[in-house]
């Protein structure tokens, strides 16, 4: 995998956006690339870059599919903390991607086991995915795949642990409202995408992505299966960086690209 340390959040939100744009205008028009989305705070520094490119310098992502990693089991649809309210309220509302044209669980479903065959079956339709956005948990999950998940899992619900609630609490009005079941798509599904771009700040993260790059690869580190991936790129400011024993080798690396090599 490749592992590029910037200076800060900033810069990452810039490289992030960079790999999506170009992604995005890559194909032909009527063969525009299916975008696997995150939620939660890290991507939304490239989410506003994107937003700043599509306004100010015509980035178009007309026909473009976007398909969320993961919801929330239980809240009625359209509730401001779903991952469908929160992705079309910090992204795909301010460009010109359709509504109908982003997808995720329907966390709504009264079974949710159903709604989760049903999204896997709408990846398998819609893929391959051809970049998907990911952020990484303290405890390394990636979706909502805590760690003990299996490394070929497929879209499924899961427990969120405690430590994800409260972490995610921040969103919430009370701890107490953060739902305790998800529906995330699995490590395998993840898996399919054609480049997995993961991005991280701060040092509260650090631990997790030391033992998502260079630890074991294992179901205690879900982030891990990274490892397994053909193309996978990992982007992460300085503090996020800290605990890497590898982090010099990552610098000269980036230092040393071939003119055209793309991350
Ligand atoms: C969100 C998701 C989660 C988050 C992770 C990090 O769709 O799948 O894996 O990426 O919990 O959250 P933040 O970025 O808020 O620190």
């Amino acid at each position: 995998m490749e592992v590029v340390i910037l200076p800060t959040a900033e810069d990452c939100g810039r490289v992030v956006a960079d790999v999506i744009a170009a992604a995005v205008t890559a194909g032909p028009d009527g063969n525009r690339p299916t975008l696997g989305l995150a939620t939660g705070s890290s991507p939304v520094l490239a989410y506003r870059e994107l937003i700043r490119r599509h306004r100010e310098e015509g980035l178009s992502f007309a026909g473009v599919r976007g398909f969320l990693l993961d919801e929330y089991v239980g809240l009625p649809a359209g509730h401001p903390e779903s991952y469908r309210s929160v992705i079309r309220r910090e992204l795909t509302a301010t460009l010109d991607i359709a509504d109908s044209d982003v997808h995720g669980p329907d966390g709504a479903h009264p079974d949710p086991l159903v709604a989760a065959r049903e999204y896997e079956l709408r990846l398998l339709e819609n893929g391959p995915v051809a970049v998907q956005v990911l952020g990484i948990g303290a405890n390394g999950h990636i979706g909502f795949n805590e760690p003990g998940s299996s490394l070929t899992s497929v879209t499924r619900v899961k427990t969120l642990t405690e430590q994800t609630r409260r972490d995610n609490a921040r969103f919430f009005e009370r701890p107490e409202d953060v739902p305790r079941h998800v529906i995330t798509q699995g490590l395998g599904t993840i898996g399919r995408a054609q480049h997995l771009l993961l991005t991280a700040s701060g040092a509260r993260k650090a631990a997790a992505v030391a033992a998502a790059v260079e630890g074991p690869l294992t179901a205690s580190c879900p982030a891990s299966v990274l490892q397994w991936h053909p193309h996978a790129t990992v982007v992460i400011d300085e503090a996020a960086a800290a605990r890497l024993e590898r982090a010099d080798y990552y610098r000269y690396t980036l230092q040393h690209k071939l003119p055209h090599q793309p991350y």
